[in-house]
């Protein structure tokens, strides 16, 4: 038989359980949590300051500092990803960290963000994907590298523009010029690969 513990009757007294409470507990001992709020910094700065505040005597267990860092991200960075309104239909951009078990990064925390789709019919897959390399890009250029090696046996056109269908996206992004010409003409084309479609269609679709 086995018998199910209940996390929280494991949990040592007092401590914090939710991002909040891990926060004041642990990081307002020596000064005020303003210092805290005042001073937004990314998820890596932010790994090095609370390294340098465990160096300083900031104590707690491996569990409340990985909710400090949740209070952190959501509350004190300067990447309010919800409110860098793109306009992106259907989805919502949540704060997220994990350590992942193989691959590269095996065992480094690793921040990021976890796209939850809101609204299926409205949300914009593609445009989504393109609209989040520019936002990587923009955010951390000094870190940023297209794909180099050859894709899909193809070693004289870069990846991306395989992808995207032509340079444009890449241009628009490198430049800094931003997406808008490039997604301006993306509704003519959607037109004329609707139109062509129909005939193959097996149902009409819901607009027509
Ligand atoms: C054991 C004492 C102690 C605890 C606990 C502590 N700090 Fe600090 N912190 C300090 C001291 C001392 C300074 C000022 C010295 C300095 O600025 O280098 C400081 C300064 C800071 C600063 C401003 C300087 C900088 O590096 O940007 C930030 C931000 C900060 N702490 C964040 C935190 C966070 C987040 C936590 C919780 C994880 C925390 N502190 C917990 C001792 C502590």
């Amino acid at each position: 038989m086995l018998l199910a513990v209940p996390a929280r009757a494991q949990q040592a007294a007092g401590e914090a359980t939710t991002p909040e409470a891990a926060a004041v507990k642990i990081c307002s001992g020596c000064h005020g949590m303003q210092l805290v709020t005042d001073t937004p910094r990314d998820w890596d700065a932010w790994h090095d300051t609370v390294q340098k505040m465990i160096d300083r005597g900031a104590r707690g267990t491996p569990e409340e500092f990985d909710l400090v860092m949740d209070f952190l991200f959501q509350n004190v960075t300067p990447v309010d990803v919800n409110h860098a309104d793109r306009g992106l239909p259907g989805v919502v951009f949540v704060p997220n960290y994990f350590r992942p078990q193989f691959q590269k990064h095996r065992g480094a925390v690793c921040g990021g963000v976890e796209l939850l789709v809101t609204d299926r019919e409205a949300f914009r897959s593609y445009r989504t994907g393109v609209e989040l390399l520019a936002a990587i890009h923009r955010l951390w250029p000094d870190g940023f590298a297209w794909r180099a090696a050859p894709y899909e046996f193809v070693a004289d056109i870069p990846a991306i523009d395989l992808l995207t269908g032509g340079p444009e996206c890449r241009q628009a992004i490198e430049s800094g010029a931003g997406l808008e010409d490039w997604l301006a003409t993306w509704g003519e084309d959607e037109r004329q690969f609707r139109a062509e479609r129909r005939e193959v269609l097996l149902y009409p679709e819901a607009d027509e």
